[in-house]
């Protein structure tokens, strides 16, 4: 293991070298644990420029991974099926939804969640001067979809927008801000555009 790197199995969280016993059970809502020792793999992760090695069973979803074992709760869990985008990360840059992906097939590559997006990233500034958030429960989720648009797409028009940002279900529909702020982000990422 590298320095500052946290060892996390599947039943205990390492925070700080400190083993705990979990709050509460891993969530089985889709999937299900076999709890048989052969499923059980060490996987290194690197998260939001991090190092994780991780024990756990290879199909664990993503979502799983990050927010029961590794405590990283900004992704959301929205309907489990890949159907609602409020779980989406980027892993080397794309978006995927973190609920439906196993864990195996994301190790060694770059994780970005929300965590990663400083509070002075472009998407974040425009965000609030549109003050795009209602309930919020969404956005973490439409944040990362937009990160991986603008960091390939200096300049989005509204076909591009809706295009990357049609798995992203906002109930509160804020959809028109989204639209707004994603194109003041483009403009605050590429100025000289
Ligand atoms: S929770 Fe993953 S797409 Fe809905
Ligand atoms: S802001 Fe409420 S679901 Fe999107």
């Amino acid at each position: 293991m590298h320095p500052g790197e946290a060892a996390v199995t599947g039943l205990t969280l390492g925070r700080c070298g400190s083993v705990q016993k979990p709050d509460r059970p891993l969530r089985n809502f889709d999937w299900q644990p076999t709890r048989r020792a052969k499923d059980v793999e060490e996987l290194e992760l690197i998260i939001n420029s991090r190092p994780y090695t991780v024990t756990v069973e290879a199909e664990m979803p993503v979502l799983w991974v990050l927010r029961d074992l590794l405590n990283l709760t900004g992704t959301k869990y929205g309907c489990g099926m890949a159907l609602c985008g409020a779980c989406t990360v980027l892993v080397d840059g794309r978006a995927v939804r973190a609920c439906v992906t196993p864990i195996s097939q994301v190790a060694k590559q770059e994780i970005r969640t929300i965590e990663g997006l400083g509070p002075n990233h472009p998407l974040q500034q425009a965000w609030l001067e549109e003050q795009v958030v209602q309930c919020g429960y969404c956005q973490s989720g439409q944040l990362m979809s937009a990160a991986a648009l603008i960091e390939t797409n200096p300049s989005p028009n509204d076909a591009a927008i809706d295009a990357a940002m049609a798995g992203n279900i906002c109930r509160c529909g804020t959809y028109p801000r989204i639209r707004k702020a994603i194109k003041r982000a483009a403009q605050l990422s590429h100025p000289n555009n």
